[in-house]
C-alpha cells in the first residue's frame, strides 16, 4: 500500500465538537472545542485544550470550572457559530437563541438544548504550546430525560450526535456493533419441532 508522508500534525479524527460553557464575574460564554476527551475513568477526568488568546481562556482560568455540552445534528449551526465568534464581541447565548440553564454543582450556565451537560472542575492547567490543557474532574452530569429508556439506559445514539472530522461536520451513521461484539458468543437459535427457526 503506497503512503504519503506529512509533516507532524493532528490527524486524530473523527472527534466530537462540543460547546463549552463558562461563567466569570457575571459574564456567560460559549466556546466550541474539538480538542477534548476522556483521560481517566475513575476518578472521572476529562480535558479541554484552549488557546490562551481565546476570551474563554481567562474566564475558565479565573472561575476554575466549565461545562462540556454535547452537540447534535440540530445544534450544528450553533456549534459552528460559537467557534467563529468571540464572546468579546457578541453574547453567544443571545445570538444563537440557545437556552441557558444553571449547572448543579458549579457556578456556570449549561445549554438546555444539549442532551448531555458535563460539569467540570479544573484540577490542573498544563501549558503545552499553542494550547493549554485544562485537566478537570467531572463533578456532575445532567442528561435529557427524553432519551431515557424504560430499562434505565440512556439512548445517546437517538440524539444524533454531531461528529467533527478534518474540518467538516457529519451526523452519525448506522450502528456497526457494540462493545465486545467481536468475541461475544452468538445466542443459539431456538428450535421448533426439531427444525431451526428462521
Ligand atoms: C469545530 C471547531 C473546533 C474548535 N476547537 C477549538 C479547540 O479545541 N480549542 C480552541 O482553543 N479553540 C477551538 N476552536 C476555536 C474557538 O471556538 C473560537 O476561536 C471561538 O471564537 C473562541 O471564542 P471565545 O473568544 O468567546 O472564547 C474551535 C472552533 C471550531 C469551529
Amino acid at each position: 500500500m503506497a503512503k504519503v508522508s506529512w509533516k507532524p500534525g493532528n490527524m486524530i479524527y473523527p472527534l466530537p465538537a462540543v460547546m463549552v460553557t463558562c461563567r466569570d464575574q457575571g459574564e456567560d460564554n460559549i466556546i466550541t472545542i474539538a480538542w477534548t476527551g476522556t483521560i481517566c475513568t475513575n476518578p472521572p477526568m476529562t480535558y479541554i485544550s484552549v488557546r490562551p488568546e481565546r476570551h474563554s481562556y481567562e474566564m475558565i482560568k479565573n472561575s476554575g470550572s466549565f461545562v462540556i455540552n454535547l452537540t447534535t445534528k440540530a445544534l450544528v449551526k450553533a456549534t459552528d457559530f460559537c467557534g467563529v465568534r468571540s464572546g468579546r464581541d457578541v453574547d453567544k447565548f443571545k445570538e444563537t437563541g440557545l437556552t441557558k440553564q444553571e449547572a448543579q454543582e458549579i457556578d456556570a450556565p449549561v445549554i438546555a438544548e444539549s442532551p448531555v451537560n458535563i460539569e467540570c472542575k479544573v484540577e490542573k492547567i498544563v501549558p503545552l504550546g499553542s494550547h493549554h490543557m485544562f485537566m478537570a474532574k467531572v463533578v456532575n452530569i445532567m442528561v435529557d430525560d427524553d432519551y431515557m429508556e424504560e430499562n434505565g439506559r440512556f439512548a445517546l445514539e437517538k440524539t444524533n450526535p454531531l461528529i467533527y472530522s478534518h474540518g467538516s461536520y457529519f451526523e452519525s451513521g448506522k450502528q456497526l456493533g457494540t462493545f465486545g461484539y467481536s468475541v461475544r458468543k452468538k445466542k443459539k437459535r431456538k428450535r421448533h419441532n426439531g427444525k431451526k427457526s428462521k
